[in-house]
């Protein structure tokens, strides 16, 4: 069922017997496996459940890609009903933000995460992009009214930051968070993936590669950060422009004075310009 009004949502969700379970999984939409198998983990843990599918305006900075963001509702709607999802919320920026309001924190109430979790990683340049996702969720939290709500390790720091908010704000949600899914070849799936050329697919190769040798190294017993990290220049060519390659604790982000297993490794990278990130667990997930 595809619905675009909260209101509507709200009449739905109202109409779901209180002892049932209900998850969200929210989503900018264009689906692919990786956000399939948070609607599995969505479906075998709850008794209903929503995605969201909206291309956020507040998250993307005004050189980003919001405009050219895929938009394929129609296919999305196709999958999310193969997947046996219950409802499809898909509002436009003004049933979300109201109709003519600016979206800036000057005139909409913005929440803001703790600067130690957004100054660095994606954070660093991307300025305001957590605050924009944090507000949309805790937006999709409070129409939805979920029990779990389902997010990708793809974007660890964003899962992170969204468990704190729900942390500090007592927000009455279980976070679950489910393991990246990668094409065979290793690449992690994006929808900024859409973007690359078959020879920036090939290249892109080399941010997976990076990660596993990491991994590999720190198995064989190497746990100086800085010597783990230069492993990477072996797989960089003047195709890759590394925006980041970070080796942090994995539940908070933190500096660790060795790699351990605690630890997460995460890169981003422009391939084609077309900006990828990904990451691994040092130890287990
Ligand atoms: O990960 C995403 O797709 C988005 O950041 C999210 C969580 C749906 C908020 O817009």
């Amino acid at each position: 069922m595809l619905i675009h009004t909260i209101e509507k949502l709200r009449e739905l969700r109202k109409s779901w017997n209180s002892s049932k379970s209900i998850g969200l999984v929210p989503t900018m939409g264009a689906l692919h496996e990786g956000h399939l198998s948070l609607i599995k983990k969505a479906k075998e843990t709850c008794d209903k459940v929503v995605v969201s599918v909206f291309v956020n305006p507040i998250q993307f900075g005004p050189s980003e890609d919001f405009d050219k963001y895929p938009r394929t509702l129609e296919a999305d709607m196709e999958l999310c009903n193969s997947a046996g999802v219950d409802a499809v919320f898909a509002p436009s920026p003004d049933i979300m933000y109201g109709k003519g309001n600016r979206l800036s924190n000057d005139t909409l109430t913005y929440v803001c995460p703790p600067f130690f979790y957004v100054n660095k990683l994606c954070g660093k340049s991307r300025t305001g992009h957590f605050d924009g996702v944090c507000t949309v969720v805790l937006k999709l939290f409070n129409i939805v009214q979920p029990d779990f709500a389902f997010f990708g390790q793809k974007d660890a720091q964003q899962a992170i930051i969204i468990k704190k908010m729900v942390k500090d704000l007592n927000v009455p949600v279980e976070v679950i968070q489910c393991p990246i899914v990668r094409e065979s070849s290793g690449l992690a799936l994006s929808s900024r993936n859409k973007y690359l050329s078959e020879e920036g697919k090939k290249d892109a190769l080399a941010l997976s590669r990076i990660l596993n040798n990491i991994k590999m190294c720190f198995n064989k017993g190497i746990t100086d950060i800085e010597a783990l990290k230069e492993t990477a220049y072996g797989y960089l060519t003047d195709k890759h422009d590394l925006e980041y390659l970070e080796i942090l604790d994995k539940n908070t982000l933190e500096e660790q004075e060795k790699a351990s297993s605690d630890s997460i490794v995460l890169i981003a990278c422009r391939v084609d310009n077309v900006r990828l990130i990904d990451n691994i667990y040092l130890g287990e997930g």
